[in-house]
């Protein structure tokens, strides 16, 4: 049997902010609880993001409000933390907040196993060292996950580690450095341990990408309130990723997006040295 995953990302419940249009946030939560109770999924993934922060006060406000849609939903849920889920609180805030856990696991799920990546998505505003950091225990949990792998993996997490272009990105052309960590190289250094079919999955960067770096495809989706490639108005993304002997992808909304791709357990050939 397929594994059917729903896909929300980056909600960002709020003010609106830049090309956020977190107004729209909650009525957009509605209909994707809506579609999610009748497509039956086996989860939901949120992949983090909830709100657009503000401060302490206002974010525990939002996240308990983006929490409230949550509960419309019949499926198991899992939630990420993304960066504006960390600015002003902390994991146990949002753990309380959400009624679950948001340490890194790996969820069993017949054919494929999930390994939820919870890295730190907290985006560190020191002028000096401004920007993410993945702690070397995330990076250890990953590494040592992908070294035991012993089925196809699904490896989920906020910030995408791909390392892919940014061009056209309305945040990132002109900032990548906040469009993944530092230390992405060593992340793909350790997805590329696995002897099995990977697909990765995050959100953060606001549009829908597949990126394949040594046999590893990469999936971004897009923000469900996110409106620089809609024109202005709000994305309306969800996605379903099917899960079999490949990962059917399909986002729904004003950016639609569709992609099936074969991941295969063999990795690619290291690459020519400067020639
Ligand atoms: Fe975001």
């Amino acid at each position: 049997m397929p594994l059917r995953i729903a896909i929300v990302a980056d909600i960002h419940h709020g003010t609106p902010s830049h090309t956020k249009r977190g107004d729209a946030a909650l009525p957009l939560m509605a209909r994707f609880a809506e579609w999610a109770n009748a497509e039956t999924p086996d989860m939901v993934l949120d992949l983090g993001d909830r709100i657009s922060d503000i401060d302490e006060e206002t974010d525990l406000r939002l996240e308990r409000e983006v929490a409230q849609a949550f509960k419309a939903v019949d499926a198991p849920i899992h939630h990420i933390c993304g960066n504006h889920d960390r600015d002003h609180l902390s994991v146990a805030q949002n753990e309380e907040i959400l009624g679950q856990r948001l340490v890194s696991e790996v969820l069993d799920c017949g054919h494929w196993q999930i390994a939820l990546w919870r890295a730190d998505a907290k985006i560190c505003r020191d002028p000096e060292r401004r920007g993410f950091a993945l702690p070397e225990t995330d990076l250890l949990w990953l590494s040592r996950v992908m070294q035991s792998a012993q089925k196809p993996t699904l490896v989920v997490s906020h910030v995408p580690v791909s390392g892919h272009d940014q061009t056209g990105n309305y945040y990132f052309q002109r900032n990548p450095q906040f469009s993944r960590y530092p230390e992405s190289d060593r992340a793909r250094q350790a997805l590329a341990q696995a002897r099995v079919p990977v697909v990765c999955l995050a959100g953060h960067v606001h549009w829908n990408t597949v990126t394949t770096v040594d046999g590893i495809p990469h999936l971004t989706q897009q923000s469900l309130t996110e409106s620089f490639t809609t024109q202005g108005a709000p994305a309306e993304a969800w996605g379903m990723l099917t899960l079999s002997d490949t990962a059917h992808w399909q986002v729904h909304g004003r950016d639609p997006f569709e992609a099936r791709v074969t991941p295969t357990a063999g990795r690619w050939t290291p690459p020519l040295a400067p020639f």
